[in-house]
């Protein structure tokens, strides 16, 4: 944990190394069900450290005898949150881009699955521009009330309902620089606060 941090998270939830062992077993399980050439799609910010070590994984996976499979590498911008509230979620997909989806499978790359809201946004969008096929990997998926009862087709973790950062989740755009999935402390919800 680093210092600036250190009073910052009242547990570790998830050490890095039980998020890589995890990682590599989905990336086994994605080249195995694999039934053609994926489009890896990285979902900006929060999905950018998980999809790096999860096409990390796939790539040494094939190289050592899994079924191969060509990657094409996408990545979109989805915005869900200030704070800890939720509230509308902001695609930054144009049209041209949701083109090159057509006829493709996609493999959609999260790290988190919390109200659902993101997800069936997204899928919604992406569906209209008729790709192949499109199966959605979460690292993360939370058990809470306010979920709309979307379940991703490859789960990292199921966590209880704590507000989580690190690995790249954030809290006000802080904790991205951490390793584990950790939960934040009242004092550190206090000190990484927006100041206006
Ligand atoms: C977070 C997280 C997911 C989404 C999950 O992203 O990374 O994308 O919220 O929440 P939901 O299931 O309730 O929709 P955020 O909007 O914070 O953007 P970021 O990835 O850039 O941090
Ligand atoms: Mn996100
Ligand atoms: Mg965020």
């Amino acid at each position: 944990i680093p210092d600036h941090y250190e009073t910052a998270l009242s547990s570790v939830l998830i050490p890095h190394g039980v998020i890589m062992d995890r990682v590599e077993k989905l990336a086994k399980l994605i080249v195995q069900e694999a039934t053609g050439p994926l489009v890896v799609c990285c979902v900006l910010k929060g999905g950018h450290q998980f999809f790096a070590d999860l096409v990390n994984y796939i790539k040494k996976n094939v190289t050592r005898g899994g079924n191969s499979v060509p990657l094409s590498l996408e990545f979109i911008k989805v915005k869900s949150y200030s704070g800890e509230t939720s509230g509308e979620v902001k695609l930054s997909l144009t049209d041209d881009e949701c083109k090159e989806f057509a006829g493709k499978n996609i493999l959609i790359v999260e790290d988190i699955i919390d109200t659902g809201k993101t997800m069936v946004q997204l899928l919604a969008k992406l569906k209209k521009y008729s790709p192949e096929s499109v199966k959605v990997a979460s690292l993360l998926i939370k058990k809470t009330p306010l979920s709309n009862g979307y379940i991703p087709d490859y789960v990292g973790f199921s966590i209880p309902n704590a507000f989580v950062v690190g690995y790249a989740l954030d809290y006000n755009e802080y904790f991205r620089d951490l390793d584990h999935i950790c939960v934040i402390s009242e004092h550190g919800k206090e000190k990484y606060a927006i100041k206006n």
